[in-house]
């Protein structure tokens, strides 16, 4: 099309021009009537909007990455004045944990600006590798970039597989210049951030004089919350302030973002360096010592003409300054920091999008945690219990992509889209407009234009979800749905996957036997079928009965453990953190089950969660005891000495058909595995899903 600056208004013209009356920051009109399309606004930011909208009504095939032909090039006549919600709409990337090209963070950025999001949170730096040029200490790049290998799959014990590819990747200061150019073009403003002084083992490495031990530092290899950080000394401050100054030479917009999350003090507690700073700094303990770092790095950003932000961890303990804070470890940090009068970007983990998007087996290998399409669209990061006039303290809302299980682009894009989509609402719009329905219908046109850009989104949004309840007499209700808009669910019995010829689920079902349900959600208009969704039922003779722990458990993170440990569900297909798990960490499952009457048993089996996160370990030991009155116990089954084979899912014993009313379960805990992030052995945490009593 001719570009024509200036002039008189014509017709058949897309026309850009400054709105006469003042309107809000970021706001626009937009009129498109038989004659021409008209946008006005007060900001260059409202005009780049009005154009985002402008592409959402055109046909889809605007988004193609080619030319195409054949298109009627039309749009609906509208009348549109929109504005955001929030000034602040934010969207994080983590290129540490796998390292991501210019291509790509450029390509991110467009995904943001399509969506009108207006914060771009670059994740520079962390253990597993540094990613931006620092000219005065060049082996940040070379030495700090690169990792010698990745961990495969969860597990991060001593015999966890490290898959040996060198991986890494930085990016130049031009290469930075460019991208900075390129988000300024789309109304974007980049946080950089540097992460101190934990989840610095990339800097260690490069620089180990500014470390809190002796020995060799490498590039973290596996993930996790590691001892190693920065030692407080003045020449580390020397090195912060050289590091950050030429951050803010390359970014030019108002914040740099000094993490401050999980830093572990254990190593300043034995440390020459930090004793002598806690003296004469009159600092009584390291947490003291914590917000003094945090202090020295804030003056160091104020001192280049920045303002800070970090993670809520640095809300711990006393603090003068008020630098502003992502909330990201829930909704009262959120609270209390703007009752402080802070600024607050809310991260919660219903926005974090390394989670898993739908519990079917199908799902690729996620971090843990469950995010559904529709929670995230529903999950409103305002807090309810915040006072009226503490809420201006929230600037708005931010997305998180951490990418440990994120090897590819395909990968990151799966798990970002469209999640992004429906986040990017909650920041835009107000609440009394967002509607789920009219949000999943609109969905599909989106996705349209999605694949037309060539996308691989996610369909995770029409899996099936399951609801379920023990009945009175222990058969299994199942309440099935799909969050899709046009959405039937076939479901089989057999262990066979769910095909249009499979029964179609027309009300809750009742299970009454062992069995494996399938599920798959269809697309009524096309007859596409969405996820692999598996659960199962076991029938055995401790359902529903009273449990009582010796060692109380963490919790089951959905229900209570006494009850999910009884409820025939058996998540072997499932993973840790959805529901249905008793979790003990360092402590055996030691449990009673009381049957009410005498009942006739002749084999137990555990199921447990193995391998599937952090230090997740079978038990060691499985012992069964019997009794008739809670007083004389009498052992039946022992396995000792059990092999730890994280592979394993289940320990079943059998023994001789026996009447009792009371059954103890003892599995040991006494696992101990080496963390590389303590750099010591530890004790491993035990997730119990079901005890089957036949
Ligand atoms: C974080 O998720 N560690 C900020």
């Amino acid at each position: 099309m001719k570009v024509v600056a200036g002039g008189a208004p014509t017709q058949h013209a897309i026309i850009l021009r400054c709105a006469e009356r003042e309107t809000p920051d970021e706001a626009y009109d937009l009129l498109v009537s038989s004659e021409q399309v008209v946008i006005s606004s007060t900001s260059v930011s409202g005009a780049f909007y009005a154009t985002q909208t402008l592409r959402q009504l055109l046909p889809t095939a605007i988004e193609a990455r080619e030319p195409v032909t054949g298109v009627d090039w039309v749009v609906s006549g509208v009348r549109i004045s929109d504005a955001p919600e929030y000034a602040y709409r934010g969207m994080h990337l983590d290129v540490s944990r796998h390292f991501f090209p210019v291509s790509f963070v450029k390509q991110f950025i467009d995904w943001m600006a399509l969506h009108k999001l207006n914060f771009f949170h670059w994740h520079l730096t962390d253990d597993q590798g540094w990613r931006i040029e620092i000219k005065k200490y060049p082996r940040l790049t070379s030495v700090g970039a690169w990792r010698s290998g990745t961990v495969m799959g969860h597990t991060l014990g001593r015999d966890a597989q490290v898959d040996g590819v060198r991986h890494g990747g930085c990016y130049t200061q031009d290469e930075i210049r460019d991208v900075v150019r390129y988000a300024q073009d789309r109304c974007i403003t980049i946080i950089p951030e540097i992460d101190m002084p934990g989840h610095s083992s990339a800097l260690l490495a490069s620089y180990p004089e500014y470390g809190c031990r002796d020995g060799e530092y490498e590039v973290a290899t596996h993930f996790g919350i590691f001892q190693d950080v920065l030692c407080p000394s003045e020449s580390t401050f020397t090195m912060l302030k050289d590091i950050l100054t030429e951050v803010a030479s390359l970014f030019p917009g108002p914040y740099i973002h000094i993490g401050g999350d999980e830093a572990l003090t254990t190593q300043w507690e034995h440390n020459a360096t930090c004793k002598e700073v806690m003296a004469e700094q009159g600092l009584a303990d390291v947490q003291e010592l914590q917000q003094y770092f945090v202090a020295r790095l804030d003056r160091i950003v104020r001192s280049i003409d920045r303002r800070t932000i970090a993670w809520d961890d640095i809300l711990e303990g006393s603090r003068q300054s008020k630098m502003t804070v992502v909330a990201w470890r829930g909704e009262q940090r959120a609270i209390d920091a703007a009752r402080e009068g802070h600024d607050v970007i809310v991260s919660p983990s219903a926005y974090y999008f390394d989670f898993f998007q739908s519990d079917a087996v199908d799902e690729p290998l996620a971090i843990h945690g469950l995010n559904w399409l529709k929670d995230i669209y529903e999950y409103d990061f305002m807090p309810e219990a915040l006072e009226a006039r503490h809420r201006k303290n929230i600037l708005g809302a931010q997305a998180a992509l951490w990418t440990e299980y994120m090897a590819t682009e395909a990968a990151a894009e799966y798990m970002l889209l469209p999640r992004m989509c429906a986040f990017a609402e909650q920041v835009w719009s107000r609440s009394s407009e967002r509607s789920w329905k009219n949000f999943v219908q609109r969905l599909r046109g989106h996705y349209r234009r999605l694949d037309s850009m060539g996308v691989r989104a996610s369909r995770s949004v029409y899996n099936v979800r399951t609801i379920t309840s023990l009945l009175p007499d222990n058969s299994l209700q199942v309440v099935l749905r799909s969050d899709g808009d046009n959405h039937s669910i076939r479901y089989t019995l057999d262990g066979s996957a769910p095909s249009l010829d499979s029964p179609l689920y027309e009300g809750p079902l009742v299970l009454s036997e062992s069995v494996t349900l399938r599920t798959s959600a269809e697309d009524r208009t096309d007859g596409a079928l969405y996820g692999d969704s598996r659960l199962r039922f076991v029938k055995h003779k401790a359902l529903g009965c009273p449990v009582t722990f010796a060692h109380k458990p963490e919790g089951s993170w959905e229900g209570d453990p006494a009850k999910v440990i009884v409820d025939g569900i058996s998540m072997i297909d499932g993973f840790f953190l959805h529901k249905d798990w008793a979790g003990f960490h360092g402590e055996d499952l030691d449990t009673t089950i009381d049957f009410g009457v005498t009942t006739r048993i002749g084999e137990v089996s555990v199921g447990f969660a193995a391998e599937r996160h952090r230090r997740l370990y079978p038990p060691t030991a499985m012992h069964v005891y019997v009794s008739l009155d809670k007083h004389e116990w009498r052992r039946v089954a022992a396995l000792d000495g059990i092999e730890v084979d994280t592979r394993q899912r289940e320990l079943s014993v059998t023994f001789e058909r026996t009447s009792v009313r009371f059954v103890r379960v003892v599995c040991e805990n006494n696992a101990r595995v080496y963390s590389h992030e303590s750099r010591s052995m530890e004790a491993v945490s035990l997730y119990i899903d079901e005890i089957v009593v036949l």
